[in-house]
């Protein structure tokens, strides 16, 4: 049917129609809220490139995790910054390391959260890369044991889910395999498992401390320029015992979002990251753009896109706007 018979604006003339036709609808139920503790009590301090986002210490942490399961949101991702970092990141797997002390303070405080714990290292090495470093270069295999047990160490602090963002080739099946060996065979791997090296993790990088002080992260991270290779390593990692795959960053790769979805079968989370969200806040406080719209039409776009679920610094804001 083409013009005149076909009319497309009929159906966008009443907010009624609209609604009725609408394809994509976003809750609250989408979102995973990224936080970081630090040590300490009473501090929250600002994260400067990342407006109203801040460094938590314990007891603050949990005031916004109430928050945000006051409005829906089922879960939040937490990241911890130690106090002392060193070459083995002993801090990432310490019976008392922040984000383990962060677990159990929030589990007790607000029990019907899911907590998730970002499995890394680069937060607590003093090299900042997500791996043992050797001779200069990443050692994958010597890293692998490190992460498994940064994963357990969640696991019996607490955690809900674990998702390893380091990207060393088979660190989800060697999580899978300790988490299985000790008594967590329930606990769920969200795997960062198609993360590209991007420049769009900048004020993250800030916030948490963990820039590299040597080099970058493209022997590890993937290359932007490919898209093959995402569904290669999304494969390997559901191979390996991945329950959740998440794609990173969001808004630069909704294609490989929009891909995965027609080639995995298993559920799918984007990490709307920090350079997207400091982008859409700087150009709301330029007054360029109204940051909010902004904001919200992009998780739209990642949902439209195929995610599930998003991990977005926005969670609070938008649930509110729900
Ligand atoms: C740790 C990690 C990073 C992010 C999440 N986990 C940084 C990195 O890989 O350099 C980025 C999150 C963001 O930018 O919001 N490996």
């Amino acid at each position: 049917m083409l013009f005149p018979d076909f009319r497309a604006r009929r159906l966008r003339e009443k907010e009624n129609f609209r609604r009725m036709i609408r394809e994509t609808k976003l809750s609250v139920d989408d979102f995973i809220y990224p936080l970081f503790a630090v040590e300490g009590k009473g501090v929250k301090s600002p994260i400067e490139s990342m407006p109203g986002q801040f460094h938590l210490s314990c007891d603050m942490l949990v005031k916004t995790v109430k928050q945000a399961h006051e409005l829906g949101i089922p879960a939040v991702m937490l990241f911890g910054l130690p106090d002392k970092k060193d070459p083995l990141g002993t801090g990432a797997y310490a019976k008392d390391g922040i984000v383990q002390k962060a677990v159990k303070a929030v589990k007790n405080a607000v029990p019907d959260i899911a907590v998730i714990t970002d499995v890394c290292l680069c937060q607590y090495t003093d090299h900042g890369h997500c791996g043992m470093v050797n001779k200069g270069k990443i050692d994958n295999d010597a890293s692998l044991d490190l992460l498994a047990k940064t994963a357990l160490s969640h696991a019996k602090a607490g955690a809900d889910m674990v998702a390893p963002s380091d990207m060393m080739d088979g660190r989800v099946g060697e999580i899978r395999q300790t988490l299985d060996e000790e008594g967590f065979s329930g606990t769920p791997i969200m795997s960062y498992a198609v993360k590209y090296a991007s420049a769009f993790y900048g004020p993250f990088r800030q916030a948490a401390e963990s820039a590299p002080q040597f080099g970058d992260r493209k022997t590890y991270q993937m290359d932007p320029a490919n898209s093959l290779e995402a569904i290669r390593e999304a494969t390997m990692d559901i191979e390996e015992g991945a329950d959740i795959i998440m794609v990173k960053p969001a808004l630069p790769y909704l294609d490989i979002i929009f891909r995965l979805r027609e080639e995995i079968d298993l559920p799918m989370a984007a990490y709307n990251v920090s350079g997207e969200f400091a982008i859409a806040k700087a150009g709301g406080l330029m007054g360029w753009v109204d940051a909010h719209k902004i904001i919200m039409e992009t998780l739209l776009s990642i949902k439209r896109a195929g995610a599930d679920m998003i991990l977005t610094y926005a969670a609070i804001e938008a649930a509110k706007a729900l």
